[in-house]
C-alpha cells in the first residue's frame, strides 16, 4: 500500500476492511451456520468533492456496501469514519442527514400514496422540529426547480411522472438534507439510454454547483469511468482493482476488469464471458476471479492475491499480471 499518497488526501470518507456476512435462509427451517459472504475485508476512500465509482456485476456487494454507510446494515466487523467539512462540524448534525442514499428503483422507494411536498419534506420536518410549513414549501419549491421541475409538481403523486422525472424526484429528495456525500445506486440502470444522459448530465451539474462528493454504484464500467473520478472494481465481495477513471480504459489489469470492458463494447473479448457471479457460501481462501478466469493458475485456487500498488496509485488483486 502506498501510504504517502493516500497520507496527503482531504477525505470525506474511509471504509476499512467492511466485512458482512447475511444468513442464507430463513424461516423455520433455517440453518443458522450457513451464510452468503456479501463483503469480505473491502477498503476504500473517497475524497472530498470527488466521485467514487463502485463497479461490478449484480450480487457482487455493492449495495450491501451502501446500506452500511448508511446504516440500513450492520457490519460483522470494519470501520466506516465519515470527515464532515469544516464548515458543517459544529452543526451536532447526524451522519445520517450527510449522507444520503439514492436508490436504482424510484418506483419502489417512493410512496404511491403521498404527494411529492410530503416525499421530499418529510425527513427535514423529522430531524428539524418546529420547522414552518412555508419554509419547507420554499425549500421544496427551490430543490425541484434545480432538478428540472416545476413548483406544481409538489401537489402531485409519483404514479404521475415517468421513470426519468421520478428519478428526479428521488434526487430532490436526497438533496434536500444538504447532504455531503451522495450515493447513488445504479440510478440510472432502469432508465432509457437517452434519458440515462439527461439524468447524469443534472447530477454533474449539481455535484459541481455543490461541491458534492459522491459514490457511484454501477454495473456499467464505462458510463462510471465517464462520469467518476476514481473506480474500484467488485466481485464476490472483494475490491480486485482500483484506479482512476479517466484512463482506466488504458491501464485496467485485472482480468475481471477487462471482462467488464469488454461485455460493454458487445462482448469483444479474448475469452469467453461465460458464468455468472457465484455468491460466496464460504469464506474466501482463493481469487474470488478464479471460477471463471481464463488464466487461473493452480496458486489462484489456493489463496486470495494481496495487492500490487504500481506507480500512481493504481492497484490490483491478481497474481498473474
Ligand atoms: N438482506 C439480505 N439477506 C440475505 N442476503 C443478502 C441480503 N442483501 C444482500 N444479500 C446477498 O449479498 C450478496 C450481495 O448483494 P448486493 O449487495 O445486493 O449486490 P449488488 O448490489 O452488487 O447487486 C448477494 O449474494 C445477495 O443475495
Ligand atoms: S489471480 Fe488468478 S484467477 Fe484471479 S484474476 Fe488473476 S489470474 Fe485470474
Ligand atoms: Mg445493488
Amino acid at each position: 500500500m502506498n501510504e504517502k499518497f493516500s497520507e496527503k488526501k482531504d477525505n470525506i470518507l474511509e471504509v476499512k476492511n467492511l466485512t458482512k456476512k447475511f444468513s442464507l435462509e430463513s424461516g423455520f427451517f433455517a440453518r443458522k451456520d450457513r451464510f452468503v459472504y456479501a463483503l469480505n475485508n473491502v477498503s476504500f476512500e473517497i475524497e472530498r468533492g470527488k466521485t467514487y465509482g463502485l463497479v461490478g456485476e449484480s450480487g457482487c456487494g455493492k449495495s450491501t456496501v451502501a446500506k452500511l454507510l448508511v446504516g440500513m446494515y450492520k457490519a460483522d466487523s470494519g470501520k466506516i469514519v465519515f470527515k464532515s467539512s469544516e464548515n458543517r462540524k459544529n452543526e451536532n448534525e447526524k451522519n445520517s442527514s450527510m449522507i444520503k442514499y439514492i436508490f436504482q428503483d424510484p418506483a419502489r422507494s417512493l410512496n404511491p400514496r403521498m404527494t411529492v411536498f410530503s416525499i421530499l419534506t418529510d425527513g427535514l420536518k423529522h430531524e428539524k422540529k418546529g420547522i414552518k410549513k412555508e419554509e419547507l414549501k420554499k425549500l421544496a419549491e427551490e430543490i425541484l426547480e434545480e432538478v428540472g421541475l416545476v413548483k406544481s409538481d409538489l401537489e402531485r403523486r409519483p404514479s404521475e411522472f415517468s421513470g426519468g422525472q421520478r428519478q428526479r424526484i428521488s434526487i430532490a429528495r436526497g438533496l434536500l438534507m444538504q447532504p455531503q456525500l451522495l450515493i447513488c445506486d445504479e440510478v440510472v440502470s432502469a432508465l432509457d439510454v437517452s434519458i440515462q444522459g439527461q439524468i447524469l448530465n443534472l447530477l454533474q451539474e449539481i455535484r459541481s454547483k455543490r461541491n458534492l462528493s459522491c459514490l457511484f454504484i454501477a454495473h456499467d464500467l464505462r458510463v462510471s469511468c465517464y462520469f467518476c473520478d476514481k473506480i474500484g472494481v467488485m466481485y464476490r465481495g472483494v475490491l480486485v482493482e482500483e484506479g482512476n477513471a479517466e484512463d482506466f480504459y488504458k491501464t485496467a489489469l485485472h482480468p475481471y476488469s477487462k471482462l467488464l470492458f469488454a461485455g460493454a463494447e458487445g462482448g469483444k473479448t479474448s475469452f469467453k464471458n461465460e458464468g455468472e457471479v457465484k455468491s460466496s457460501l464460504e469464506a474466501l481462501e482463493c481469487c474470488p476471479f478464479a471460477h471463471r478466469c481464463p488464466k487461473k493458475t493452480e496458486k489462484c485456487q489456493k489463496s486470495l492475491p494481496e495487492w500490487t500498488v504500481l506507480e500512481d496509485g493504481h492497484k490490483v488483486r491478481c497474481f498473474c499480471l
